[in-house]
């Protein structure tokens, strides 16, 4: 870690994989100490800290550490630290241990917006990046003075989910993704009747989440659309946070002009009330109950399927499907494909209520050349990487 304030957020960090069984060695930089002591970074490890290649000199720090490492995290990695990396100083332990590291390493900067933004620390990222090493966009929020803006340190449990993500991959990951944008969609909208009430759905957003960390983790600029999903936002995605279909529409359509992909993992509401209430619905005093005129909503997939943003884009939808009297899953599955005219569709057997709010999903994925790949009950992370192992075969051909 490097001297920011958010250090403080890298206590739980660490927490975070020393209780999933890591072994942690924390190399803090002299600045980050000033927010945090060496003693708090041991007891929480379990390992010795240091800062400087003077110590345990018989042990060689300076090069055991990097290349023994599975997995290299900088949380907070600050404008000076990301500098100092993109010019390959080596003039502390943590600097020496980044150049010894051959392993996955991901950077998790947090500093003010006017640093973030400066064309030194733009291209100081640009150039780590195309190295290879994964450089998690900031978070948006309030800063440590009273200012908001780009900056801030994701949520540690967020940063943990994509370096588990990358060390989970281990020697297979790959940035394949790297200098792609994509946007997914998640959540379920909602469609008001009155100030109060509204037509949902059960969509929980965790597989459009998966998606999004899943990206991000593979190097992707990912545009998260969320709508009305509670979960935290993940590491490095910009998230734009809606409610209704159409708001969903305009986010989805304008992030996709420049997308290299867009995974629709959203459950949009079908239908909407033709004229919302602007007051409160009231119980009538007969019993009888109001008379609600729906209209259909747009198809956002299928819009952006036939009406495509760009000449390029990997359009991918998802499809929740019940066998019934007139077809089977995949019959219905085939012929939504047809219809929407999408690249991708990712089918779910959704009879009984499975999937929604799970943790985990089993899925088919089918092409428009009528290849599948079926993809076994397991985590939602899982399923994500197949999406996106399709997707990636796609934008290289
Ligand atoms: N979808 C969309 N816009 C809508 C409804 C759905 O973009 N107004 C997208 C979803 O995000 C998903 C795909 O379409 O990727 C399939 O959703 P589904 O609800 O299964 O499709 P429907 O067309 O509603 O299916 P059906 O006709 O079987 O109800």
């Amino acid at each position: 870690m490097s001297g920011g304030i958010a250090a403080y957020k890298a206590c739980e960090l660490l927490r975070r994989f020393t209780e999933s069984g890591h072994d942690v060695t924390v190399v803090p930089t002299e600045a980050a100490l000033e927010f945090i002591g060496a003693p708090t970074w041991a007891a929480l490890s379990g390992n010795p800290v240091s800062t400087q290649v003077w110590a345990n000199v018989h042990e060689v720090p300076h090069v055991r550490i990097g290349q023994t490492a599975d997995l290299v995290v900088v949380a907070p990695a600050t404008a000076n630290l990301i500098a100092k990396a993109a010019h390959g100083l080596a003039d502390d332990l943590l600097t020496n241990t980044l150049l010894t590291a051959r392993c996955p390493v991901v950077f998790a900067p947090a500093m003010h917006t006017e640093m973030w933004e400066h064309p030194a620390t733009v291209a100081n990222v640009a150039t780590l990046r195309e190295r290879g090493v994964l450089v998690l966009e900031p978070a948006e929020g309030r800063l440590t003075g009273v200012d908001t803006g780009k900056g801030r340190l994701p949520d540690p449990a967020e940063i943990f989910a994509i370096a588990a993500d990358v060390l989970a991959r281990g020697g297979t990951h790959v940035q394949d993704l790297a200098g792609r944008q994509v946007v997914v969609s998640a959540g379920g909208t909602r469609e008001y009747l009155d100030p109060v009430r509204f037509i949902g759905n059960r969509s929980s957003g965790l597989q459009g989440y998966a998606l999004a960390r899943a990206a991000v983790a593979r190097g992707a600029e990912v545009t998260l659309v969320a709508a009305n999903v509670g979960l935290a936002d993940p590491a490095g995605a910009k998230v734009i946070k809606v409610e209704t279909t159409s708001q969903l529409q305009d986010a989805v359509v304008a992030a996709c002009t420049t997308a290299d992909a867009v995974v629709m993992a959203a459950a949009p509401a079908d239908f909407r009330p033709v004229a919302p209430s602007e007051s409160k619905i009231k119980k009538s005093e007969d019993g009888s109950s109001p008379d609600i005129k729906l209209t259909q909503n747009p198809d956002i997939l299928m819009g952006l399927a036939q009406d495509r943003p760009n000449d390029h884009i990997v359009v991918v939808g998802f499809a929740a499907e019940t066998g019934d009297a007139d077809g089977s899953v995949m019959d219905h599955a085939l012929a939504k494909l047809r219809r929407k005219g999408c690249d991708l569709l990712v089918v779910n057997d959704v009879a009984g209520g499975k999937v929604f709010g799970s943790e985990e999903n089993e899925a088919v994925v089918l092409a428009q050349d009528g290849s599948s790949v079926s993809v076994p009950r397991g985590s939602k992370t899982a399923l994500a990487h197949v999406i996106w192992d399709r997707v990636s075969e796609s934008l290289q051909a």
